[in-house]
């Protein structure tokens, strides 16, 4: 497969001004798993019968998934200032570095790049193309939405959070899987499996997001531990110790809710009280169910090298530690 740190590099961002440019070249370089323009590139493999993309191929779907790995960077310059976010990739984040007017408008104008990139899409699959990713990116927005807004609501269901994720995290690899099966040529329903599969280890991946943030290794992981529970995010691990409390340890958690400018106590009580209430293992059991979906969607598809990959990628996630 082609690789797709050289193609994102091979981006140029040597333009005036500088205090535009700049953050989004920051950004780029910092790395990340690239996981999105991985499952396009992938998805559209399978499709192809696993026939490695080169000369034309690669033309037609390597667009769209710079596209998206622009678009997803965008949104983490916006989301880190959102969520009050310090470090990202093992570095000081965007507005950090500069300061919130750089990560709001270097994000807008990462946003206007990637349907740059976009508009390169072999032109017979353009106005297909664009219909997913606006649906995608409005899907982002939503979930965004709804995100801050749970973070002041006290009663926020399962169910509830788990149709925020779908939206902030699940449909852009869905459309990744989708968009990138559609350019190679897949039926409606291989484009229905691809989404399925996407859409499915999107969810386990935003709830290995939820119990890194609280478990993971910062070296490893690049962001600050804890970041969630400072801010009462409605991750899957608080509202299932909500959901799970016995009265005392509810009224502890609750207390521990309203707590300010005591971060590192907060941070140990809040990790303590998932300790004993089980929370990361009620985690890993979803995700694992979430997994098996995505595997399932697996047979609906052409049997190659690349499916394998997808199997493998399925489930690597769900023991990522980065
Ligand atoms: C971060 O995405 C945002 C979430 C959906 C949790 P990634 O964990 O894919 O971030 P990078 O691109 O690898 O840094
Ligand atoms: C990810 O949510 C969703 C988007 C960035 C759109 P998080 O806020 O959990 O992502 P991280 O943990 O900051 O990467
Ligand atoms: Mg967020
Ligand atoms: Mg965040
Ligand atoms: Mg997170």
């Amino acid at each position: 497969m082609i690789d797709i740190n050289k193609a994102i590099e091979g981006l140029d961002w040597n333009r005036a001004p500088r205090g535009l440019y700049e953050p989004i070249e920051y950004t780029l370089a910092s790395g990340g798993k690239r996981l999105r323009p991985t499952l396009t590139l992938i998805a559209a493999e399978t499709i192809m019968n696993g026939g490695l993309l080169n000369g034309d191929a690669i033309e037609h779907v390597l667009p769209a998934a710079l596209a998206l790995e622009v678009f997803h960077n965008f949104t983490l310059l916006h989301d880190d200032v959102m969520d009050k976010a310090e470090v990202r990739r093992g570095r000081p984040t965007v507005h950090v570095k500069w300061n919130d007017n750089t990560a709001i408008l270097s994000g807008d104008q990462m946003l206007i790049e990637a349907y740059k990139l976009l508009s390169d899409v072999p032109a017979d699959k353009l106005p297909q193309v664009l219909k997913w990713f606006n649906e995608m990116a409005t899907g982002i927005c939503e979930g965004q939405q709804y995100d801050v807004d749970f973070e002041h609501m006290s009663q926020v269901s399962i169910d509830d959070y788990m149709m925020m994720i779908e939206k902030k995290t699940s449909v852009l690899l869905a459309y990744a899987m989708k968009i990138g099966g559609y350019i190679a040529g897949a039926t409606p329903e291989q484009q229905e499996a691809l989404y399925q599969y996407g859409l499915h280890i999107g969810l386990a991946f935003q709830i290995q997001d939820d119990i890194l943030d609280v478990y993971g290794d910062p070296k490893t992981f690049g962001k600050a531990i804890g970041g969630d529970i400072l801010c009462n995010k409605k991750t899957f691990l608080l509202l299932t110790a909500l959901e799970n409390a016995d009265a005392e340890s509810k009224a502890e958690l609750l207390q521990w809710l309203m707590a300010t400018d005591c971060d590192k106590e907060k941070i140990a009580a809040v990790t303590a009280l998932y300790n004993r209430l089980g929370v990361r293992e009620a985690g890993e059991t979803v995700m694992e169910e979430h997994t098996a979906e995505a595997l399932a969607q697996l047979d609906k598809l052409p049997q190659n090298k690349a499916t394998e990959q997808l199997r493998e990628l399925a489930e690597q996630l769900v023991t990522r530690t980065k």
